[in-house]
């Protein structure tokens, strides 16, 4: 079925924001605590190091103040906060409750778990609900993954690390710049990555790995298809930051080459609902995006889920409600 947006009532990007925990790991620590080795890790996934440390709301709120500054809005007139995490930081309430508070936010504020294609499936979320009516939405991804993962085991313990990245969504003149999108979850292959409550990841690696390139490839395709573009025609791709050899086998297959994607899990490791806003901001942070330009995001993790989206980064475009000072009272 087409994900050709209809509304006529879009949004746009106008702000983001990162948050890394200041505790750095790096192979060479972890060759003490378990059987491991720098250059294999390098090898076999493209990580160098990852942060740990933080929680979930923390790392949330001090993403989410950034991308608050960094847009200019005021915080008061943010209508929805959604928080992509697989890690919350309580089972009950939602972490987003915690990050609302933190921020001083009166709005609607809910999580959303599709592990690491979470913020995508979040952010195809926010247009939704802009498209209802709604004017501007904080969407942030975070996980911390620490608290699920056991590091004595080689063959989880290596990926994983903890952040968070936001965006501030604002409603937008005409269609805004999104152009298509897919979500997918393939529920029959659950067993190849999950968590017990209390428990920490158990993978089966090469099932995961497998899966994740067709999922990739077959998530983003939709995605292009409903957008009405070819691979060509993408200038970005915002990919899950998974595995190195991962995001490299699924652009072969959409016959993108590998120097058209971000790419920050050298120094992150799989951050899962994280990655993908993190890797978006590095991209513009350093001048990478241009007005005009068609990005893809893409996504897959447990569940196993897949995310796509094709947006054309049009920051200047005319936005809904005109931004004006809060008034004095
Ligand atoms: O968001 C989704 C999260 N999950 C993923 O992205 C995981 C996807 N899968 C992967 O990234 C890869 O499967 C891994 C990185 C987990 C493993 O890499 P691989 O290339 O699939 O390795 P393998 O399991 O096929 O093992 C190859 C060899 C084996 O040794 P032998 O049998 O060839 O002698 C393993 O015992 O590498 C050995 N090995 C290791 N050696 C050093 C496996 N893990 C390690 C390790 N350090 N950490």
């Amino acid at each position: 079925m087409p994900r050709t947006p209809t509304a006529a009532r879009g949004a746009i990007i106008t702000g983001w924001g990162t948050a890394l925990p200041d505790k750095v790991v790096t192979n060479v620590d972890l060759e003490s605590m378990m059987d491991t080795n720098d250059a294999w890790i390098r090898e076999r996934t493209g990580i160098t190091q990852r942060h740990v440390g933080g929680t979930t709301a923390g790392l949330s709120a001090e993403a989410g103040r950034a991308a608050l500054d960094h847009s200019g809005v005021d915080p008061a007139t943010i209508d929805t906060l959604i928080l992509a995490t697989t890690t919350p930081d309580r089972t009950v309430p939602a972490s987003a409750s915690t990050v609302q508070e933190a921020l001083g936010l009166s709005c609607g504020a809910f999580d959303v778990n599709a592990a690491c294609s979470g913020w995508v499936y979040a952010l195809v979320t926010a247009h939704g609900l802009i498209a209802m009516g709604a004017e501007k939405i904080l969407v942030i991804g975070t996980d911390t993954l620490d608290r699920i993962t056991d590091y004595t085991d080689r063959n989880t313990g290596i990926l994983f690390g903890n952040g968070s990245g936001a965006v501030v969504l604002e409603a937008a003149e005409g269609a805004g710049q999104m152009l298509g999108w897919d979500l997918d979850s393939v529920g029959a292959a659950e067993s190849a990555l999950f968590a017990e409550v209390g428990g920490v990841l158990e993978m089966e690696g090469r099932e995961v790995f497998r899966r994740a390139v067709r999922l990739m490839a077959d998530s983003a395709t939709k995605a292009m298809e409903s957008a009405g573009v070819v691979a060509d025609d993408i200038s970005l791709v915002v990919p899950h930051q998974a595995n190195i050899r991962i995001i490299s086998a699924s652009l072969d297959r959409l016959g993108i080459p590998l120097d058209r994607a971000s790419i920050v899990l050298d120094s992150t490791g799989n951050t899962s609902s994280a990655s993908v806003p993190l890797a978006l901001a590095d991209a513009l942070d350093k001048n990478r995006i241009a007005d005009g330009e068609l990005l893809l995001f893409v996504g897959f993790g447990a569940g196993m889920s897949a995310a796509s989206a094709v947006v054309r980064w049009s920051p200047d475009a005319p936005l809904f409600t005109a931004r004006s000072a809060p008034e004095a009272s």
